[in-house]
């Protein structure tokens, strides 16, 4: 049994998720799976974790409120940043289940690893998949950065806050931060 599972598995209520995640930034793809999973619970909490291991581009504080500007309005939903290991946050919110998203199969793996391990740790929160959307199965945080970063349009993938943040992070003095990728045309 797993340090965590040691604890009396208590106060675990199924109808409050947690779905973690760097968001950095969030995407509509994220947006979408929040909005298929809303209503399934009666607490969704977007958790954003600081990773610092993978030295994100946007703050924690910011990945937050870019978070809460793009999943403003769907109901049972809130956003909290943390900076501990998931299955303590999980129980500190009495959360029952731990959402995550399945965008292809190439995500499996690694999935498969993170929840045997949750598993392992907190024995009595299951996880969950979704799948988004097809439309946003091929849509990633870095790929979602790597375009902004090189001046293309990513408002076709996430909220205009998010666009925003996105252009201001990677603005050079005196203009946008390059054309690599040509604008769409607004028609
Ligand atoms: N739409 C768009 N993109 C999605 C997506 C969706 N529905 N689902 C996942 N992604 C993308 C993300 O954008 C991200 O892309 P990137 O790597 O290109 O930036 C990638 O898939 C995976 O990122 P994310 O979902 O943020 O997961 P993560 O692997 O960064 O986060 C944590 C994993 C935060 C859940 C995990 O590290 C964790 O629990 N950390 C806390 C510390 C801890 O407890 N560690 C031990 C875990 S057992």
């Amino acid at each position: 049994m797993g340090a965590m599972g040691k604890r009396k598995p208590s106060r675990s209520n199924p109808r409050i998720a947690v779905y973690p995640g760097t968001f950095d930034p969030v995407t509509n793809g994220h947006g979408d799976l929040v909005a298929r999973a809303a209503p399934l619970f009666d607490r969704l909490i977007v958790a954003v974790a600081k990773s610092s291991g993978k030295a994100p581009r946007f703050e924690m504080d910011e990945r937050v409120e870019l978070a809460r500007a793009a999943l403003h309005g769907i109901a049972n939903v809130e956003v909290r940043g943390f900076d501990t290991l998931l299955a303590r946050f999980v129980i500190e919110c009495g959360a029952g289940v731990i959402l995550r998203g399945l965008r292809a199969v190439s995500d499996f793996e690694y999935e498969f690893q993170l929840a045997s391990m949750n598993r392992h740790l907190i024995p009595q929160a299951e996880t969950l998949f979704l799948t988004p959307a097809e439309e946003w199965g091929f849509i990633s945080s870095s790929l979602v950065r790597e375009i902004a970063s090189l001046g293309g349009d990513v408002s076709d993938f996430v909220h205009p806050a998010v666009q925003k943040a996105l252009r201001q992070r990677w603005r050079k003095p005196g203009g946008r931060a390059g054309s690599a990728v040509p604008r769409k045309s607004s028609r």
